[in-house]
């Protein structure tokens, strides 16, 4: 599959996902259809910035597995959760039941196929990025927990909290929120409030269980203390806190924002593994590598001793790489437990969502 941009559209072209509104979350074009060149402009109508298509150079049952979640299952998602977040604003607390549900369906659904990887969506519409950047953070967080070996009623636990971290930026303002510029250190503190709203409005609408609450209080804190509110160290973190922490980061890395472009997952994980121990636990960030695809099957990289590989295998446990430029040697990388060099470029990143 491939991301395009509508500029990039032609017809014939078959549409890998369903598109759908984003006011009301039915369906515009449904996954499958061949475009034409009215459902082209259409889209522009719409506002749509990019759809995903299918590519035959690129294409592999393999790769079709291994998406998170049904494209449904997000929609429904983000509909409750508008739908919650309308609730706390008018009465003050929410009802859980709903999307506790749901949690349970995702866990299901990901338990029930071990194949299943994190592929990195990138979000390039900045309205939806709370939501669907919840929607991430929570699956993220259920595949390090599975990872971890917790068992269903833990994950959903963990789920419930993942989904409901930054629940309390509803009581920041937006002008914080959305501002492009660096925080001013008064914004900042205010901004960093979320957290304890976050734990106040989840410990008053979510009975089974006071962790959700914890992890809304507790994904800024950081091992070595330097995170918020609360300065915590790590044995006074709760372990849902720490993977909940390391799935925000790592989606806020690998989504578009407002103020930055998206960067390519293998960034992202790179950047966080050389914050091992001081930010993040190493436990959990070696469950990250196992359930994102920081290097697809099919993409070329460059390595820091100056070999370019291909990807030919991609598993929780092993990312295998051919060198392109020793064929006859056919030496394998595995990208995942690399000893003495990194991967230092994309040649060829596949953008598979
Ligand atoms: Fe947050």
């Amino acid at each position: 599959m491939r991301k395009l941009a509508i500029a990039e559209l032609k017809p014939g072209m078959k549409l890998a996902k369903t598109i759908y509104r984003n006011d009301d979350g039915r369906i515009l074009l449904s996954a499958e259809s061949e475009l034409k060149e009215w459902h082209i402009q259409r889209l522009a109508e719409y506002s749509c910035e990019s759809v995903v298509i299918y590519d035959s150079d690129i294409e592999s049952e393999e790769e079709l597995v291994l998406k998170p979640i049904k494209d449904e299952t997000r929609e429904k998602v983000v509909t409750l959760l508008k739908q919650s977040v309308k609730q706390i604003k008018s009465e003050g607390t929410f009802e859980s039941q709903d999307l506790m549900e749901i949690v349970q369906r995702i866990v299901e659904y990901i338990i029930a196929d071990s194949h299943v990887i994190y592929h990195v969506l990138a979000i390039s519409n900045h309205d939806k990025y709370t939501y669907s950047h919840s929607v991430n953070v929570c699956v993220i967080a259920i595949l390090i927990g599975i990872v971890m070996g917790y068992d269903r009623n833990s994950l959903e636990i963990l789920g419930i909290g993942a989904l409901l971290h930054d629940i309390g930026k509803i009581r920041i303002t937006t002008r914080i929120l959305n501002k492009a510029q660096q925080l001013e250190p008064c914004e900042y503190d205010m901004m960093k409030k979320h957290t304890l709203e976050g734990y106040e409005l989840l410990k008053e609408s979510i009975h089974i269980s006071f962790l959700p609450a914890h992890v809304a209080l507790q994904h800024h804190e950081r091992e070595d203390g330097s995170g918020y509110p609360k300065g915590l160290i790590a044995k006074d973190i709760h372990q849902f806190a720490k993977i909940v922490a390391v799935a925000d980061v790592f989606d806020a890395m690998t989504s578009d924002r407002v103020y930055k472009q998206a960067a390519p997952a293998y960034l992202a994980y790179q950047e966080m593994a050389d914050q091992v121990g001081t930010k993040y636990q190493r436990t959990v960030l070696e469950a990250l590598t196992k359930v994102i695809c920081p290097y697809p099957k099919g993409s070329i990289w460059e390595l820091s001793n100056g070999d370019r590989v291909m990807v030919t295998t991609v598993t929780r446990l092993e990312c295998l790489a051919k060198s392109l430029d020793q064929p006859e040697q056919t030496k394998i990388y595995n990208l995942y437990r690399l000893c003495g060099v990194k991967v230092v470029a994309g040649i060829h990143e596949i953008n598979i969502s």
